[in-house]
């Protein structure tokens, strides 16, 4: 077989793995993180289990910067946006004021964003099948995001500043972030378990009417599916932080 190979023009190859590629539909997608914030924000970058990490779990993206990933098909994850960040070693585990992994450091390393944090989470489809994705309020909310899909891909995501309009009793970090109810109170009721462990029987609150309203597109609570998750095939995904508000 390798000797046989010797015969095929040099660009044979190339072909043959440019056919596998179609044959397969194994495909990178890109994701490209934008900050539009007026301030440097450390993404953070979470694997679903199973799934590969991307070149980075975390990093500084100065204002107006962006940065692009590649991850292949079936991957599965989440980005978030840390602000405040300090890495100096002051503090062995709380290094930025809201979204913080406590790792201590710029990567996170397998640890996902603290409470609250708006979160950008993907699931990418394989052969063809669709991707998922979705921007998530349910653990709370710190940054304005928004995630857009090339072509004709939905987008989603919160451009309204939420902590503008966080109720009192869900302010946190000093109104650097809003907490979801779940969060907040710990109830069965917010957090849809126990008996209120179903779509069912879990309903919007009062609270997650507020990110709701802020946010239309986004997940306000657990059971906020159908108007919160969106598919799209093909694509390439755009993540931006502080999207332009006045436009
Ligand atoms: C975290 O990941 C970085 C980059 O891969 C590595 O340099 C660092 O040692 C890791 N830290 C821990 C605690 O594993």
């Amino acid at each position: 077989m390798a000797l046989s190979r010797l015969h095929l023009p040099p660009y044979a190859s190339v072909l043959g793995f440019i056919l596998l590629l179609l044959r397969d539909g194994v495909k990178c997608t890109t994701f490209t993180l934008v900050n539009k914030c007026d301030f440097p924000v450390w993404p953070g970058i979470l694997s679903g289990s199973g799934s590969p990490k991307l070149d980075t779990t975390g990093f500084e993206l100065s204002k107006d910067t962006s940065r692009t990933f590649r991850a292949p098909a079936g991957w599965s994850g989440r980005f978030w946006g840390r602000t405040g960040c300090n890495f100096d070693g002051s503090s062995s585990t709380t290094s930025c004021s809201t979204g913080d992994c406590g790792s201590g450091e710029m990567e996170c390393n397998g640890s996902g964003a603290e409470p609250p944090a708006t979160l950008a989470e993907f699931t990418l489809g394989v052969s063809g099948s669709l991707d998922f994705y979705d921007v998530s309020l349910v653990d709370g909310y710190n940054l304005p995001m928004i995630v857009e899909g090339s072509g004709l891909c939905p987008t989603t995501g919160c451009v309204t500043d939420l902590n503008q309009n966080c109720p009192t009793e869900l302010k946190a970090k000093s109104g650097l972030a809003c907490r979801s109810a779940c969060e907040a109170f710990g109830t069965p009721e917010y957090c849809c378990s126990g008996a209120y462990g179903s779509p069912g029987t879990c309903k919007p609150s009062i609270y997650s009417q507020v990110f709701k309203s802020a946010c239309p597109r986004s997940y306000s609570y657990a059971y906020d599916d159908a108007t919160s998750t969106f598919t799209c095939s093909d694509a390439d995904y755009t993540i931006t932080f502080c999207p332009n508000l006045s436009r």
